[in-house]
């Protein structure tokens, strides 16, 4: 017995995102929020044939609450995209306050669930989470997740294209750590499960990681102005939440990137930390996902001096993301 819920349901990644979940046979409730729209995604949703008992609802009325009641995971794509011209950080204006309120809700309504924050700028909204669940005495670092899901996928995709064979895309793994936003993302393309380093030489290794710190940016631009990444993050996003469901019904060695509370593990957080030579609170990194959430922060590894110079040049920029974050909590203007 699985309760999901999404916040934020009714828009370009929430739709398509509970569309997947329906459709996971170990989810048997699955509840929808937003402001907009969800009384009627609920009712087309409901008449798929699989397990979950789909509601939706709308702020009036306790409306969060009613949604979050008995909720396992919670999933927040809420909040505004970019636009071309814009940083991730730029949305942090507007976004910072939803995830405030909507954080709010699920740590008196559903303080267990574990927790998958999408909205950007992520490197400041999982923090931002976090602060509230402290404020409200419920902070479990294991049960707060940052989902960096896409930019692993994308690596995937764009190694498969280097190799011209998009065949081996769903097989090919490549741990993307740091942060999520520009070059705060950093693949560690020399842990590929394919050996693509052996067939890049510098200009075009530079080509591919740019690639895939920025392939944000591609997808904004495509669109032109009516949104970011929707669909394909919609499937990153049911990805990760389902590990995180299987890990939940007692399946183990579930290993994902994600970027967490480093105290979610403490031996293993003070291990990367002195990996990446400062004491950040927040790093997406290879985790163990068990039914308690983040069992094992799993180090970086062996890096290349190229990936070394990336995570250097991260390093600072997450360091201002998270503060930012956690300060908008602390003493929001
Ligand atoms: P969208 O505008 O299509 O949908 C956002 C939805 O949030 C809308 O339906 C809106 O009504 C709803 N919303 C706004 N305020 C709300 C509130 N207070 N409570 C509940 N719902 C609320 O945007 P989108 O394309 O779905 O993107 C959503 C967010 O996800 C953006 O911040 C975007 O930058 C981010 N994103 C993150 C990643 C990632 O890899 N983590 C990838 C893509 C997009
Ligand atoms: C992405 O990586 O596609 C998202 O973070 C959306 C964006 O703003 O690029």
């Amino acid at each position: 017995m699985v309760k999901a819920v999404v916040l934020g349901a009714a828009g370009g990644i929430g739709q398509p995102l509970a569309l997947l979940l329906k459709t996971n046979p170990l989810i048997t409730e699955l509840g929808l929020f937003d402001i907009v729209n969800t009384p009627g995604v609920a009712a087309d949703l409901s008449h798929i044939a699989t397990p979950a008992k789909v509601e939706g609802y709308l702020p009036p009325d306790d409306g969060l609450a009613k949604t979050l009641k008995g909720a396992d995971i919670v999933v927040i794509p809420a909040g505004v995209p970019r636009k071309p011209g814009m940083t991730r950080d730029d949305l942090f204006k507007i976004n910072a306050g939803i995830v405030r309120d909507l954080a709010t809700g699920i740590a008196t309504t559903a303080p267990k669930a574990f927790v998958l924050v999408i909205s950007n700028p992520v490197n400041s909204t999982v923090p931002i989470v976090a602060e509230v669940f402290k404020q409200h005495g419920t902070f479990d670092p294991k049960r707060l997740f940052g989902v960096t899901t896409l930019d692993v996928v994308r690596a995937s995709t764009f190694v498969s294209e280097v190799i011209n064979d998009l065949s081996k895309a769903p097989e090919i793994v490549v741990p993307v750590v740091g942060g999520h936003s520009g070059v705060t993302i950093v693949p560690i393309l020399s842990q590929s499960s394919h050996p693509v380093l052996s067939l890049l030489d510098g200009d075009k290794l530079k080509a591919l990681t740019d690639r895939i710190q920025f392939g944000g940016d591609e997808v904004v631009k495509a669109k032109d102005g009516t949104g970011s990444a929707t669909l394909s993050m919609a499937y990153a996003g049911a990805e990760f939440a389902t590990k995180v469901i299987k890990a939940l019904a007692g399946e183990k060695g579930l290993i994902a990137p994600s970027y967490v509370h480093l105290d979610a593990d403490k031996e293993g957080g003070a291990a990367l930390k002195k990996e990446i030579g400062k004491d950040l609170d927040y790093f997406s990194t290879n985790i163990e996902i068990g039914p308690n959430g983040v069992e094992r922060i799993i180090p970086l590894g062996k890096l290349t001096d190229y990936e070394k110079q990336l995570i250097a040049a991260a390093v600072p920029e997450l360091e201002t993301n998270i503060a930012k974050g956690a300060t908008f909590q602390k003493a929001p203007p």
